[in-house]
């Protein structure tokens, strides 16, 4: 029996990453699993899988979300688990950063998330039951990469909170991950670096960086009827550098 069987859910960003790793983790435990993204390519392959269905979706705006739910809820007949997983990076230094990066960071990685709530959390409130799983970032909770992207999931721990509040009686629950660097190809330029991930490892508690699966069975438990009196938590994940 898997943790997830009869279920929907979908995860944005599901083409790459923590994202790809989900999609795999979730459709073995007995998800229908709906990979959204905006990399048609990498869909196709995704959509080769078993339960797996690649649907494009650009997660910056409000008409794709609309009609994407709408889509996958006629389709697939309910809508169980959203994983809200899509996001972009920048290591951008503050004084370099201008209103078009932050409008657009801002765009994709907090409006992306909120949007997602928006149409989905509907549908999931007629079922009286959904889990939503919202993946901001360590740099929300500690004053690590002072720039948009840490404003971006600063944004993203905020709605995950009001958002729990505002759909808890309705039988939807909210929750949010907090990973540390992980090894994808969003971290690739990081790797690439050997002395600054000597350095990281060093600092970290658990001495390693994190992996995909860390992230993704994190959001498994959430998503699963295993944390069905859980709503509003905050969960890090980054072996331990936070907690110094
Ligand atoms: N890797 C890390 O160290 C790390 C740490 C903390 C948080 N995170 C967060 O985890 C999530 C996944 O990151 P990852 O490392 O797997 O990155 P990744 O770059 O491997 O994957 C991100 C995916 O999001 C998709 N995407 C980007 N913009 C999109 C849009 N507008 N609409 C739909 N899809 C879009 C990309 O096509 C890609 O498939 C992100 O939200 C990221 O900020 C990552």
């Amino acid at each position: 029996m898997g943790k997830l069987d009869n279920k929907v859910a979908i995860i944005t960003g599901g083409a790459s990453g923590i994202g790809e790793y989900m999609v795999d983790l979730f459709s073995r435990e007995g998800a229908t699993v709906i990979a959204a993204d905006i990399n048609e390519e990498a869909l196709e392959a995704a959509s080769e899988k078993e339960n797996v269905h690649g649907m494009k979706l650009n997660v910056a705006s409000d008409e794709e979300w609309k009609a994407f739910a709408k889509n996958v809820k006629e389709r697939f007949g309910s809508i169980d688990v959203l994983v809200n997983n899509a996001g972009i990076s920048s290591e951008k230094p503050y004084t370099d950063i201008n209103v078009d990066d932050w409008q657009k960071m801002l765009t994709i990685n907090g409006f992306g998330p909120f949007a997602g709530m928006k149409h989905i959390a509907p549908y999931m409130a007629e079922q009286e039951k959904g889990s939503i799983v919202n993946i901001s970032s360590y740099t929300a909770q500690i004053g690590q990469g002072f720039n948009h992207y840490s404003a971006s999931k600063g944004a993203v721990r905020a709605i995950s909170k009001a958002a729990a509040t505002n759909f808890g009686n309705q039988g939807v629950r909210v929750n949010a991950l907090f990973p540390g660097i992980v090894e994808t190809p969003m971290t690739t330029t990081l790797s690439t670096s050997k002395g600054l991930l000597d350095q990281l490892v060093q600092a970290t508690p658990l001495q390693r960086l994190g992996q995909p699966e860390d992230i993704a069975k994190a959001a498994l438990f959430l998503a699963s009827d295993d944390a069905a009196f859980i709503t509003g938590a905050e969960l890090v994940i980054d072996g331990g550098f936070s907690a110094q």
